[in-house]
């Protein structure tokens, strides 16, 4: 975990002095998409790109955030209510005002952000923002949460403050991942074990280099009409798949299937960990292979540069699985590679896409890492 260079001097350089620096990873999801919002099973692993924040402190109570990636300075006096912009300064100001609402009270801080997660890319960066600026604020003015709480905080910035209306599964892994696990999360309990992460294969992320516009109006939609359903059938997280269909007959087809689509997702979730537990990669594989099509034919979310991704991944040896990962209609692939034959998937893979589809993809082998943490200026000796 490599301090970004230019952090502390542009730190100096912009506010003066030394920070104290902060770090929260993105994260892929393995399996269990779009199941979090209804109470479901997730199993996220955080990956090795963080959003860092260096913070030094005021001694008023002024929040003064810049970011190395993006134009805009965020000013603005903890006694007031900050107003939305529609940029990356929502994250901040979001996380600083439900920090506050819950009765923290916050020193001033000058704020500086390094992202490194790739934005709008379904890796969530919006997640790294909040937690790393969370816990920034919080070490600022000498106080802290437990990070479940921490998580809950960040996911209540982002859908009170930020607007989207985002499950618990991307603000949980960033705060809570675990080195070379991924988190099998019950998001209803928001009881969780950890699940150790095969070492003869690789976790490799293949970007379509896409977003389309439907992403975050269909991502609400879906959501809505999953709520709507369940006030029907009863709550989703509790149907087997013989129970929900004698309870669905009144749903329209389109929802019908989108719930069809979560109910077998929870249980595939539970039959995919225990696969990994019991050492069965092969099996842990089909259960994404499936996710995948379940989420393309039923939930409706996945789109042509991601099934040709899924699809050219299929062919190729040393692959036992492949999916979409995070909301969908763009974003990323994540795909499960036995770890001697990466290197040519990764060259196999980028020259079909660019075949079928005319562009590149951006190609990461990720290790799951930590969750969020403050990181010691000594660490650069020793990286
Ligand atoms: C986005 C949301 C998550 C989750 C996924 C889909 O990443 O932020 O809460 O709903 O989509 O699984």
């Amino acid at each position: 975990m490599q301090i970004p260079a230019t952090l502390l001097p542009a730190f100096a350089e912009s506010f003066g002095g030394r920070p104290r620096l902060f770090r929260a990873p993105g994260r892929v999801n393995l399996i269990g998409e779009h199941t979090d919002y209804t109470g479901g099973l997730v199993m996220p692993a955080a990956i090795d790109f963080s959003t860092w924040v260096a913070a030094g402190r005021r001694e008023d109570r002024m929040i003064r955030a810049i970011s190395e990636g993006f134009p805009g300075v965020l000013e603005f006096s903890l006694d007031q209510t900050p107003r939305r912009h529609g940029n990356w300064t929502d994250y901040v100001a979001g996380v600083a005002l439900m920090l506050e609402a819950v009765g923290h009270r916050l020193r001033g801080a000058n704020l500086l952000i390094h992202g490194e997660v790739p934005v709008g890319s379904g890796l969530s960066s919006s997640a790294a923002i909040e937690v790393a600026t969370a816990l920034a604020l919080l070490r600022n003015s000498d106080l802290s949460m437990e990070p479940m709480q921490l998580a809950l905080l960040c996911q209540r910035a982002e859908n009170e403050f930020v607007g989207i209306k985002c499950g618990i599964m991307d603000q949980f892994i960033s705060c809570l991942g675990r080195e070379n696990h991924a988190l099998m999360l019950d998001c209803r309990s928001l009881t969780y074990r950890a699940v150790r992460l095969p070492s003869e294969a690789s976790l490799v992320i293949c970007n379509t280099m896409v977003r389309h516009e439907l992403a975050s109006t269909e991502y609400n939609r879906r959501r809505e009409d999953c709520e709507a359903a369940a006030r029907i059938t009863g709550p989703l997280r509790d149907l087997t798949m013989e129970t929900f269909e004698r309870r669905a007959s009144n749903l329209s087809d389109p929802i019908r299937k989108c719930c069809q689509h979560v109910v077998s997702e929870n249980a595939r979730v539970l039959e995919a960990a225990a696969s990994l537990e019991q050492g069965d990669v092969v099996a842990f594989g089909r259960y994404m292979d499936e996710s995948h099509r379940s989420l393309r034919d039923d939930y409706r979310v996945s789109c042509r540069e991601l099934d040709i991704l899924t699809e050219l991944a299929g062919r190729l040896p040393g692959v036992y699985g492949s999916r979409m990962t995070g909301g969908g209609f763009g974003g990323c692939t994540i795909s499960l590679v036995e770890s001697s034959h990466v290197e040519d998937f990764v060259n196999q893979v980028a020259s079909g896409y660019a075949i079928e589809t005319g562009l590149t993809p951006d190609v990461y082998v990720c290790r799951a890492q930590g969750g969020a943490r403050e990181v010691s200026l000594l660490e650069r000796a020793v990286i």
